[in-house]
Protein backbone atom coordinates (compact mmCIF):
# COMPACT_ATOMS: atom_id res chain seq x y z
CA UNK A 1 0.00 0.00 0.00
CA UNK A 2 3.06 2.22 0.88
CA UNK A 3 3.96 2.16 -3.10
CA UNK A 4 0.11 2.61 -4.19
CA UNK A 5 0.36 5.93 -2.12
CA UNK A 6 3.72 7.18 -3.04
CA UNK A 7 2.72 6.42 -7.11
CA UNK A 8 0.86 9.11 -7.56
CA UNK A 9 2.59 12.27 -9.57
CA UNK A 10 2.42 14.73 -7.14
CA UNK A 11 5.02 12.70 -4.79
CA UNK A 12 7.65 12.86 -7.14
CA UNK A 13 6.54 16.20 -9.34
CA UNK A 14 6.17 19.72 -8.33
CA UNK A 15 3.23 21.12 -7.25
CA UNK A 16 0.72 22.02 -10.22
CA UNK A 17 0.76 25.54 -11.61
CA UNK A 18 -0.74 24.83 -14.64
CA UNK A 19 -4.76 24.39 -16.27
CA UNK A 20 -3.79 20.54 -17.42
CA UNK A 21 -2.12 19.48 -14.00
CA UNK A 22 -4.78 17.90 -12.43
CA UNK A 23 -5.78 16.23 -15.59
CA UNK A 24 -2.17 15.20 -16.29
CA UNK A 25 -1.67 13.73 -12.53
CA UNK A 26 -4.68 12.06 -12.66
CA UNK A 27 -3.79 9.93 -16.09
CA UNK A 28 -0.04 9.34 -14.70
CA UNK A 29 -0.94 8.30 -11.33
CA UNK A 30 -3.65 6.19 -12.98
CA UNK A 31 -0.83 4.57 -15.15
CA UNK A 32 1.56 4.01 -12.66
CA UNK A 33 -1.03 2.63 -10.41
CA UNK A 34 -2.63 -0.03 -12.88
CA UNK A 35 1.02 -0.71 -13.75
CA UNK A 36 1.87 -1.72 -10.69
CA UNK A 37 -1.22 -3.93 -10.20
CA UNK A 38 -0.09 -5.45 -12.95
CA UNK A 39 3.47 -6.24 -12.59
CA UNK A 40 2.28 -7.63 -8.84
CA UNK A 41 -0.21 -9.84 -10.33
CA UNK A 42 2.07 -11.15 -13.17
CA UNK A 43 5.51 -11.68 -10.86
CA UNK A 44 3.84 -12.79 -8.05
CA UNK A 45 1.45 -15.26 -9.90
CA UNK A 46 5.11 -16.51 -11.21
CA UNK A 47 6.86 -17.39 -8.38
CA UNK A 48 3.84 -18.84 -6.86
CA UNK A 49 3.06 -21.50 -9.66
CA UNK A 50 7.17 -21.20 -9.98
CA UNK A 51 7.13 -22.55 -6.34
CA UNK A 52 4.38 -24.68 -6.46
CA UNK A 53 4.60 -26.76 -9.64
CA UNK A 54 8.17 -26.91 -9.00
CA UNK A 55 10.43 -30.36 -9.70
CA UNK A 56 9.74 -32.71 -6.64
CA UNK A 57 11.99 -35.84 -8.09
CA UNK A 58 14.01 -37.25 -10.80
CA UNK A 59 10.77 -38.80 -12.18
CA UNK A 60 8.48 -35.97 -12.17
CA UNK A 61 7.28 -35.60 -15.70
CA UNK A 62 5.78 -32.09 -16.60
CA UNK A 63 2.16 -32.49 -17.11
CA UNK A 64 0.12 -32.02 -20.29
CA UNK A 65 -1.09 -28.60 -21.14
CA UNK A 66 -4.45 -27.53 -21.98
CA UNK A 67 -6.32 -24.63 -22.64
CA UNK A 68 -8.90 -22.38 -21.33
CA UNK A 69 -10.46 -20.46 -23.92
CA UNK A 70 -12.35 -18.43 -21.31
CA UNK A 71 -9.39 -18.05 -19.10
CA UNK A 72 -7.17 -17.01 -21.96
CA UNK A 73 -10.08 -14.55 -23.67
CA UNK A 74 -10.05 -12.87 -20.21
CA UNK A 75 -6.66 -11.81 -19.79
CA UNK A 76 -5.67 -10.63 -23.00
CA UNK A 77 -9.42 -8.43 -23.08
CA UNK A 78 -8.96 -6.62 -19.97
CA UNK A 79 -5.56 -5.19 -20.45
CA UNK A 80 -7.17 -4.43 -24.04
CA UNK A 81 -10.25 -2.34 -22.12
CA UNK A 82 -7.34 -0.47 -19.91
CA UNK A 83 -5.05 0.17 -22.53
CA UNK A 84 -8.18 1.58 -24.63
CA UNK A 85 -8.94 3.63 -21.42
CA UNK A 86 -5.25 5.15 -21.36
CA UNK A 87 -5.74 5.51 -25.51
CA UNK A 88 -8.87 7.70 -25.06
CA UNK A 89 -8.30 9.26 -21.71
CA UNK A 90 -4.31 10.30 -22.92
CA UNK A 91 -6.34 11.64 -26.40
CA UNK A 92 -8.93 13.90 -24.80
CA UNK A 93 -5.78 15.76 -22.85
CA UNK A 94 -3.41 16.27 -25.69
CA UNK A 95 -6.56 17.80 -27.49
CA UNK A 96 -6.69 19.74 -25.01
CA UNK A 97 -3.21 20.86 -24.87
CA UNK A 98 -3.09 20.94 -28.58
CA UNK A 99 -6.46 23.62 -28.93
CA UNK A 100 -5.15 26.80 -28.57
CA UNK A 101 -7.60 29.57 -27.89
CA UNK A 102 -7.92 32.39 -30.26
CA UNK A 103 -7.14 35.27 -27.55
CA UNK A 104 -3.92 33.19 -26.37
CA UNK A 105 -0.97 35.89 -25.06
CA UNK A 106 1.75 34.32 -28.16
CA UNK A 107 5.41 34.63 -27.41
CA UNK A 108 8.08 33.36 -29.58
CA UNK A 109 10.72 31.00 -27.42
CA UNK A 110 14.20 30.21 -29.38
CA UNK A 111 16.57 27.32 -28.14
CA UNK A 112 20.15 28.07 -28.61
CA UNK A 113 23.01 26.18 -27.44
CA UNK A 114 22.91 27.12 -23.95
CA UNK A 115 19.70 29.67 -23.85
CA UNK A 116 16.22 30.74 -24.12
CA UNK A 117 15.14 33.34 -25.79
CA UNK A 118 11.89 34.89 -25.30
CA UNK A 119 10.39 37.52 -27.64
CA UNK A 120 7.29 39.18 -27.10
CA UNK A 121 5.14 40.73 -30.21
CA UNK A 122 6.07 43.77 -28.80
CA UNK A 123 9.68 43.72 -29.92
CA UNK A 124 10.63 43.43 -26.30
CA UNK A 125 13.28 40.53 -26.00
CA UNK A 126 13.69 38.67 -22.36
CA UNK A 127 16.91 36.18 -22.19
CA UNK A 128 16.82 33.00 -19.29
CA UNK A 129 13.03 34.92 -17.88
CA UNK A 130 9.63 34.66 -19.29
CA UNK A 131 7.46 36.92 -17.43
CA UNK A 132 3.41 36.17 -18.31
CA UNK A 133 0.07 36.92 -16.61
CA UNK A 134 -1.65 34.33 -14.50
CA UNK A 135 -4.96 32.62 -15.50
CA UNK A 136 -3.99 34.13 -19.10
CA UNK A 137 -3.53 31.17 -22.02
CA UNK A 138 -0.23 31.78 -23.03
CA UNK A 139 0.63 30.22 -26.77
CA UNK A 140 4.59 29.77 -27.31
CA UNK A 141 5.93 29.39 -30.54
CA UNK A 142 9.16 27.65 -30.73
CA UNK A 143 12.14 27.03 -32.69
CA UNK A 144 15.91 26.28 -32.11
CA UNK A 145 18.66 28.04 -34.05
CA UNK A 146 21.34 25.04 -34.02
CA UNK A 147 19.94 21.65 -32.83
CA UNK A 148 17.17 20.02 -31.28
CA UNK A 149 16.52 21.35 -27.56
CA UNK A 150 13.19 20.80 -25.40
CA UNK A 151 11.13 23.34 -23.64
CA UNK A 152 10.08 21.48 -20.59
CA UNK A 153 7.96 23.22 -17.55
CA UNK A 154 7.71 20.57 -14.91
CA UNK A 155 4.82 22.32 -12.87
CA UNK A 156 3.07 23.20 -15.86
CA UNK A 157 3.02 19.29 -17.40
CA UNK A 158 4.21 20.52 -21.10
CA UNK A 159 7.28 20.19 -22.80
CA UNK A 160 7.56 20.20 -26.60
CA UNK A 161 10.80 20.00 -28.98
CA UNK A 162 12.52 23.10 -30.01
CA UNK A 163 13.41 21.89 -33.59
CA UNK A 164 16.03 24.27 -35.96
CA UNK A 165 14.20 25.48 -39.19
CA UNK A 166 10.40 24.76 -37.97
CA UNK A 167 8.37 26.27 -35.48
CA UNK A 168 6.44 23.82 -33.12
CA UNK A 169 4.08 25.36 -30.38
CA UNK A 170 3.02 24.88 -26.74
CA UNK A 171 0.20 26.52 -24.97
CA UNK A 172 -0.50 26.23 -21.03
CA UNK A 173 -2.42 29.00 -18.29
CA UNK A 174 -1.19 29.49 -15.23
CA UNK A 175 -2.73 29.27 -12.43
CA UNK A 176 -0.44 30.33 -9.73
CA UNK A 177 1.64 33.58 -9.33
CA UNK A 178 5.64 32.82 -8.94
CA UNK A 179 8.66 31.25 -10.20
CA UNK A 180 8.73 28.37 -12.24
CA UNK A 181 11.73 26.41 -13.47
CA UNK A 182 12.14 25.67 -17.15
CA UNK A 183 14.58 22.99 -18.24
CA UNK A 184 16.17 21.57 -21.87
CA UNK A 185 14.83 18.11 -21.79
CA UNK A 186 16.47 17.18 -24.60
CA UNK A 187 20.49 16.57 -25.31
CA UNK A 188 22.09 19.32 -26.77
CA UNK A 189 25.89 18.78 -25.98
CA UNK A 190 28.02 20.32 -23.06
CA UNK A 191 26.06 22.48 -21.41
CA UNK A 192 22.92 20.88 -21.88
CA UNK A 193 22.18 20.61 -18.26
CA UNK A 194 22.46 24.52 -17.48
CA UNK A 195 20.03 25.54 -20.32
CA UNK A 196 17.72 26.49 -17.83
CA UNK A 197 15.07 29.57 -17.69
CA UNK A 198 12.35 30.61 -15.43
CA UNK A 199 8.73 31.48 -16.24
CA UNK A 200 7.19 34.23 -13.94
CA UNK A 201 3.62 34.38 -13.51
CA UNK A 202 2.57 38.00 -12.29
CA UNK A 203 -0.70 39.85 -12.33
CA UNK A 204 -1.39 41.26 -15.51
CA UNK A 205 -1.06 44.62 -14.29
CA UNK A 206 2.50 43.44 -13.17
CA UNK A 207 3.25 41.96 -16.70
CA UNK A 208 2.25 44.99 -18.29
CA UNK A 209 4.09 46.91 -16.19
CA UNK A 210 7.06 44.67 -17.06
CA UNK A 211 6.29 44.87 -21.23
CA UNK A 212 6.60 48.41 -20.47
CA UNK A 213 9.64 48.77 -19.23
CA UNK A 214 11.71 50.20 -21.94
CA UNK A 215 16.10 49.85 -21.65
CA UNK A 216 16.76 46.82 -19.25
CA UNK A 217 20.20 48.51 -18.61
CA UNK A 218 19.44 51.55 -17.80
CA UNK A 219 22.12 53.17 -14.98
CA UNK A 220 24.11 50.76 -15.88
CA UNK A 221 27.83 51.13 -17.25
CA UNK A 222 29.13 49.25 -20.36
CA UNK A 223 30.99 46.88 -17.88
CA UNK A 224 27.77 46.40 -15.89
CA UNK A 225 25.75 45.73 -18.94
CA UNK A 226 28.15 43.33 -19.99
CA UNK A 227 28.18 41.59 -17.02
CA UNK A 228 24.76 40.86 -16.94
CA UNK A 229 24.89 39.27 -20.45
CA UNK A 230 27.81 37.16 -19.23
CA UNK A 231 25.72 36.09 -16.55
CA UNK A 232 22.62 35.14 -18.91
CA UNK A 233 24.23 34.29 -22.32
CA UNK A 234 27.87 33.16 -22.06
CA UNK A 235 28.29 31.63 -18.59
CA UNK A 236 27.23 28.12 -19.38
CA UNK A 237 30.57 27.87 -21.95
CA UNK A 238 33.08 30.57 -20.29
CA UNK A 239 34.05 31.25 -16.70
CA UNK A 240 34.97 34.99 -15.40
CA UNK A 241 38.14 33.23 -14.60
CA UNK A 242 40.81 31.67 -16.17
CA UNK A 243 39.56 28.05 -16.07
CA UNK A 244 38.73 26.73 -19.12
CA UNK A 245 35.43 25.63 -19.41
CA UNK A 246 33.58 24.54 -22.71
CA UNK A 247 35.11 27.34 -24.46
CA UNK A 248 38.63 29.56 -23.09
CA UNK A 249 38.01 31.05 -19.71
CA UNK A 250 37.73 35.02 -19.81
CA UNK A 251 40.56 36.04 -16.96
CA UNK A 252 43.42 37.81 -18.35
CA UNK A 253 41.91 37.52 -22.07
CA UNK A 254 42.24 41.07 -23.05
CA UNK A 255 45.52 42.04 -24.41
CA UNK A 256 46.53 38.71 -24.36
CA UNK A 257 48.67 37.13 -27.48
CA UNK A 258 45.86 34.33 -28.64
CA UNK A 259 47.05 31.61 -30.48
CA UNK A 260 44.32 30.01 -33.49
CA UNK A 261 44.29 26.12 -34.73
CA UNK A 262 43.95 27.55 -38.71
CA UNK A 263 44.22 31.30 -38.42
CA UNK A 264 47.53 33.69 -37.47
CA UNK A 265 47.68 34.42 -34.21
CA UNK A 266 47.47 37.90 -32.37
CA UNK A 267 46.78 39.95 -29.50
CA UNK A 268 43.29 40.29 -28.18
CA UNK A 269 41.25 43.53 -29.30
CA UNK A 270 37.94 45.24 -29.81
CA UNK A 271 37.61 44.02 -32.85
CA UNK A 272 39.01 39.88 -32.55
CA UNK A 273 36.02 40.24 -29.59
CA UNK A 274 33.13 41.46 -31.20
CA UNK A 275 34.17 38.88 -34.22
CA UNK A 276 34.22 35.96 -31.85
CA UNK A 277 30.92 36.88 -30.62
CA UNK A 278 29.21 37.77 -34.34
CA UNK A 279 31.65 34.88 -36.15
CA UNK A 280 32.88 32.48 -33.82
CA UNK A 281 34.30 30.03 -35.99
CA UNK A 282 36.65 32.89 -37.92
CA UNK A 283 39.34 32.38 -34.80
CA UNK A 284 39.31 29.42 -33.18
CA UNK A 285 41.70 29.16 -30.15
CA UNK A 286 44.07 26.47 -30.24
CA UNK A 287 43.34 23.17 -28.26
CA UNK A 288 39.11 24.41 -29.15
CA UNK A 289 39.41 22.59 -32.43
CA UNK A 290 35.61 20.89 -32.69
CA UNK A 291 33.93 23.38 -29.90
CA UNK A 292 32.48 25.79 -32.78
CA UNK A 293 29.39 27.72 -30.74
CA UNK A 294 26.86 29.25 -32.42
CA UNK A 295 26.76 33.29 -33.70
CA UNK A 296 25.27 35.54 -31.18
CA UNK A 297 24.93 37.67 -34.73
CA UNK A 298 21.39 39.35 -34.36
CA UNK A 299 20.58 38.58 -30.66
CA UNK A 300 22.99 41.52 -29.65
CA UNK A 301 22.94 45.23 -30.09
CA UNK A 302 25.93 47.70 -30.49
CA UNK A 303 25.50 48.43 -26.74
CA UNK A 304 25.21 45.16 -25.74
CA UNK A 305 28.69 44.06 -27.39
CA UNK A 306 30.20 47.26 -26.61
CA UNK A 307 29.15 45.73 -23.42
CA UNK A 308 30.51 42.75 -23.11
CA UNK A 309 34.24 44.13 -24.93
CA UNK A 310 34.35 46.51 -21.61
CA UNK A 311 33.56 43.51 -19.04
CA UNK A 312 36.12 41.60 -20.64
CA UNK A 313 38.70 44.47 -19.87
CA UNK A 314 37.85 44.54 -16.51
CA UNK A 315 38.76 40.92 -16.16
CA UNK A 316 42.44 40.96 -15.63
CU1 LIG B 1 19.23 22.41 -25.04
CU2 LIG B 1 19.55 20.33 -23.96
Amino acid sequence: MFFISQAHAESFMPPVASTFGDAFNSLYSFLVISSLIACVLVIGGFIYFAIKYRRQSENDKTAYITHNNLLEFTWSFIPFVIFMVVFAWGWIIYNDMRSFPEDALEVHVMGQKWNWNFIYKSGKESVEEMVVPVNKPVKLIITSKDVLHSFYVPAFRVKQDAIPGRYTALGFTATKKGNFQVFCAEYCGDAHSSMLAKVRVVSQDEYEQWLRQGDPYEGMSLAEVGQKIFSQRCVACHNATDQAKVGPGFKGLWQSQRTFAKAEGLVADENYIRESILNPAAKIVAGYEGRVMTSFAGQLDEKELSGIIEYLKTLK
